[in-house]
């Protein structure tokens, strides 16, 4: 088993290039199975997740070469498969990711049912409900979903219940091939949409409106495989803000590779927070913050303030000259990453989906455990400033979305090593 050991307290310095999006690069391989073909994609991550998105892929048939670290090309014209299967599923739930264009390309997905995951329970009821809209037929049998689309899907009007960001996205990539015009409405309007939109675009799609509530498609006969950028990810700069304005030496710390456009709401409440956040050339340039106050914040859509820097934002509430209290409106599990932090000595009270933060001097390291992709993260960012030594355990979660972590913070002056431990004391 490995861990992310932190000594607290050494200053951070220079810059650093965030990685492509996640949430982003996963849809994309999962478009790329409407275009039979060789599809190029770059700024890909190195991550967990992506890895297992080529597995998904390959069991379906598609070939993949490692062009360098961070472009793939992904052929999908041997594709002979239309299933997700368990083992995969199981190990990430963005599998369900490829269902959308299964349907589109095939007329059919099998796709292995999700379950819950620690984040909450996580339905896929309003994908289903859309898809149906279109006139794909529901089965379930065995743990798996049958889904068909018969004679082909016809577009209709789809109005979405939560503006759901895999929602969006499954029906965009079934849309793109169903006779006639989609329209999608209070449709998910995040960065990664626009990017997934974009690409499909340039495949001959016809998308539009996508980062406003209302995507319309005109669907199309065919694909083509075009090459494509990933998006940069706003979360990963989202976080390296935190961690700067936390240990910033006096020159600050350059974060680069993303749009700040994508983190606007973060940036406005970082900055009402104290934090000192210059604009530059792709990207911003933190300063140390003198003195953190503490912000009311509830997570939302985009371009409300997203669940994936709630964490993140909690360890800056948590050093805060006052009261804070976070609220959590995505998801229904996403606070037990407070309970790590108490034990670095935050002071912390969840009620409900409320968490009441009351600020305190300093943190104190101490062994804690990742509860799951942000939080493991911003637990190794709490690291940085405490006192004494952290060590983070269940860090897989953290390299599911996290590029070379570790390195980057090395990168910037940081004390922090991955370590290997053995992976149980009575052994
Ligand atoms: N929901 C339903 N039914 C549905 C779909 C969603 O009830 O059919 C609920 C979910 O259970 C959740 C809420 O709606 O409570 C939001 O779900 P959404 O569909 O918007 O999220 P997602 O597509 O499952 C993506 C990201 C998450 C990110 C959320 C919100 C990927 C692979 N995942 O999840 O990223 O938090 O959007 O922005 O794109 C992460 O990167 O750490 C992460 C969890």
């Amino acid at each position: 088993m490995d861990i992310i050991r932190v000594e607290g307290g050494y200053s951070l310095n220079g810059s650093v290039q965030v990685s492509g999006a996640k949430n982003s690069a996963l849809k994309l391989m999962a478009a790329t199975l409407l275009a039979p073909g060789t599809t190029v994609l770059q700024n890909v991550p190195n991550i967990s997740d992506v890895h297992v998105m080529g597995k998904v892929l390959k069991r379906m048939g598609a070939t993949i070469d490692v062009v360098d670290e961070h472009s793939l090309a992904i052929d999908t014209s041997q594709v002979d498969s239309w299933e997700a299967p368990y083992d995969l599923v199981a190990k990430m739930r963005a599998s369900t990711a490829v269902m959308g264009p299964l349907l589109g390309r095939f007329g059919r997905a099998k796709i292995a049912m999700p379950g819950g995951c620690n984040l909450g329970a996580r339905k896929i009821d309003m994908h289903i409900l859309g898809l149906e809209a279109l006139g794909v037929s529901f089965d379930t049998d065995h743990g798996y979903i049958y889904a068909d689309a018969g004679e082909g899907m016809v577009g209709t009007t789809v109005t979405l219940e939560f503006a759901s960001v895999g929602a969006t996205e499954n029906l965009i990539m079934a849309a793109v091939r169903a006779k006639g015009t989609t329209v999608i409405d209070n449709a998910a309007r995040e960065p990664e949409i626009v990017d997934l939109a974009n690409m499909l675009n340039d495949m001959g799609a016809q998308i539009s409106g996508a980062g406003t509530p209302v995507v319309t498609i005109e669907g199309v006969e065919e694909l083509h495989p075009v090459t494509h950028r990933v998006v940069g990810d706003r979360i990963e700069a989202g976080t390296f803000i935190v961690a700067a304005a936390l240990m910033a030496g006096d020159e600050g710390v350059e974060i680069t590779g993303f749009s700040t456009v994508h983190l606007g709401m973060v940036i406005k409440k970082f900055e009402l927070m104290g934090l000192n956040i210059e604009r530059i050339p792709g990207g911003v340039r933190v300063y140390r913050a003198q003195h953190i106050r503490p912000m009311d914040i509830q997570t939302l859509p985009f371009p409300g303030f997203p669940t994936d820097m709630q964490a993140q934002a909690m360890v800056l509430s948590a050093l805060a000259d006052g009261s804070s209290i976070i609220t959590e409106n995505i998801f229904e599990n996403r606070f037990m990453f407070a309970s790590e932090l108490v034990r670095m000595g935050a002071d912390i009270r969840i009620e409900g989906h409320h968490a009441i933060i009351h600020g305190v001097p300093g943190f104190s390291g101490a062994q804690v455990s990742s509860p799951d992709l942000r939080g493991g993260a911003a637990l190794v960012v709490a690291g940085l400033i405490a006192d004494g030594r952290t060590e983070v355990s269940a860090i897989h979660h953290i390299d599911r979305g996290y590029e070379h972590f570790v390195e980057k913070l090395v990168g910037l002056g940081a004390h922090v090593e991955r370590v290997s431990v053995p992976d149980s004391l009575d052994d």
